[in-house]
C-alpha cells in the first residue's frame, strides 16, 4: 500500500518527536527534571498525546497503519523515559543525592581538640630518656613515709616531712611530695644496672601563685651501675637540655644540697627572654626597670635537682655502695614547659581556658 501524503507526515512527526525526546531525556539530570519532561512528553497535554490526535483527523482507511506506526513510537518514547528513570534512581540511591544538599557551601567545622602543653612536653621527656636508654616505670601517689622520707635520706626531725607541708592521710600515709620515691621502689625490686625514669603527679600543700601549684609533675630519673659518675649525669642531662631546647641552649650545673645526694646539684638553663647573664643584669639594670618576668633578673632557670645517689640511700635498699654509684635527677614538668614556651604564669596551665590551650595544636 502506498502511504498517503498526510500519513507520511504524521509518522515523520513522530519520529521527528522521539529524536527530540531523546534529546530531552539525556539532558534530564535529575529526578524532579525528568517528572517536567515525561509530562510534556506522555502527559494528558503532552506531545505524544497532540500526534495521536493526529490520527483522528486522517481518513479513515490510512487510520490503521498510521496509528500503529504512531503507538510503535509512543511505546519507544515511554520506554525511554523508564530508562532514563532507572538510570536517575540508580544515581540518587548511589550518592545519595538529596535535593536540598548544595555542595557548594562550605562545610561545617568538627571542634578539634588539641594536647595539654604538660602532656606535649612529658611525651617529649619520654622520647628524650627513652631514646638514651632509660625504662619508663610508674609508682603509687599515696606513699609510705619509707619511700617518701626515710629511704632518701630524710631524717625524722627534717622539715620536709611537716605536717604543713604535706598532704598526710591516714596511718602516717601521704601524697607523694617528690618522684624521688620511685628511686627506691625500683632499686628496691630490681638489681643493677638500672636506667630508669618515673614520670607522674605530686602533690604539696602550696599556695597557688604564679609560680606554684600544689600538684604538678615531676620526671625522676635514675641510673645505678658499676662505675657511673658525675660525668655521665652532665652529659645525659645535657643530652637532654639540647634535645628539649635546641642544641645552642646554655646550661649550668650550680652546686646544691639534697639529702639523698651526695654531690649535689641544680641545672639552669639561660633566660630564653632576657639576654643579660645574672650578675650584669643586676648591674646594669636601669633604674626603675621591671626585672624579667621569666628568670626575676637572674639570667638563668632553674629546672631541675640532680646528684650522685648518696651511699646511705643505697645501703638503705641493700646495694653495696663500694660496688656501684649512680646518679639522680628530678625535673619538674610545668617548669619545663613554661621556659619551652616562655609563659609567665604557671596557672595558665591548669585554667583549662580554650584561647590559651587552643594555641597549642
Ligand atoms: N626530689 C627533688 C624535689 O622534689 C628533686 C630531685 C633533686 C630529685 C635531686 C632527684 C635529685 O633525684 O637527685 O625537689
Amino acid at each position: 500500500m502506498q502511504g498517503s501524503a498526510p500519513t507520511a507526515e504524521l509518522i515523520a512527526r513522530a519520529e521527528a518527536l522521539e529524536a527530540q525526546a531523546a534529546q530531552e531525556l539525556a539532558a534530564a539530570a535529575d529526578l524532579a527534571r525528568l517528572a517536567a519532561v515525561r509530562a510534556a512528553l506522555v502527559g494528558k497535554k503532552g506531545r505524544v498525546k497532540d500526534l495521536q490526535r493526529g490520527i483522528s483527523a486522517l481518513a479513515k482507511e490510512q487510520r490503521k497503519d498510521a496509528g500503529q506506526a504512531v503507538n510503535v513510537i509512543a511505546g519507544r518514547i515511554a520506554a525511554a523515559i523508564d530508562a532514563r528513570r532507572s538510570q536517575l534512581e540508580a544515581c540518587a540511591a548511589e550518592t545519595l543525592i538529596d535535593p536540598t544538599f548544595d555542595p557548594s557551601w562550605p562545610g561545617r567545622r568538627v571542634p578539634e581538640g588539641s594536647l595539654h602543653p604538660v602532656t606535649l612536653v612529658l611525651d617529649e621527656i619520654r622520647r628524650i630518656f627513652t631514646r638514651l636508654g632509660f625504662d619508663e616505670v610508674q609508682g603509687p601517689e599515696v606513699e609510705d613515709a619509707w619511700h617518701n622520707f626515710d629511704a632518701l635520706n630524710i631524717p625524722d626531725h627534717h622539715p620536709a616531712r611537716e605536717r604543713t607541708d604535706n598532704f598526710y592521710v591516714e596511718g602516717g600515709r601521704l601524697l607523694r611530695s617528690q618522684t624521688s620515691t620511685v628511686q627506691i621502689r625500683v632499686m628496691e625490686n630490681r638489681e643493677p644496672p638500672l636506667r630508669v625514669f618515673a614520670p607522674g603527679r605530686v602533690y604539696r600543700p602550696e599556695t597557688v601563685d604564679a609560680t606554684h601549684l600544689y600538684a604538678f609533675h615531676q620526671v625522676e630519673g635514675l641510673m645505678v651501675g658499676e662505675d657511673v659518675t658525675f660525668a655521665d649525669l652532665k652529659a645525659c642531662l645535657r643530652t637532654f637540655a639540647a634535645s628539649m631546647y635546641g642544641a645552642d641552649v646554655q646550661t649550668r650545673f650550680r652546686a646544691s644540697y639534697f639529702p639523698f645526694t651526695e654531690v649535689s646539684a641544680e641545672l639552669d638553663l639561660r633566660c630564653p627572654a632576657c639576654s643579660l647573664p645574672g650578675e650584669r643584669a643586676d648591674r646594669f639594670a636601669l633604674p626603675g626597670a621591671v626585672a624579667c618576668a621569666l628568670c626575676g633578673g637572674e639570667g638563668w632557670i632553674e629546672v631541675l635537682g640532680c646528684g650522685m645517689v648518696h651511699p646511705r640511700v643505697l645501703r638503705a635498699v641493700d646495694i653495696d655502695p663500694e660496688r656501684f654509684t649512680g646518679f639522680a635527677f628530678g625535673l619538674g614538668v610545668e617548669r619545663v614547659a613554661m621556659r619551652r614556651w616562655q609563659l609567665d604564669d604557671i596557672r595558665l596551665l591548669i585554667e583549662n581556658d580554650v584561647r590559651f590551650l587552643s594555641q597549642f595544636r
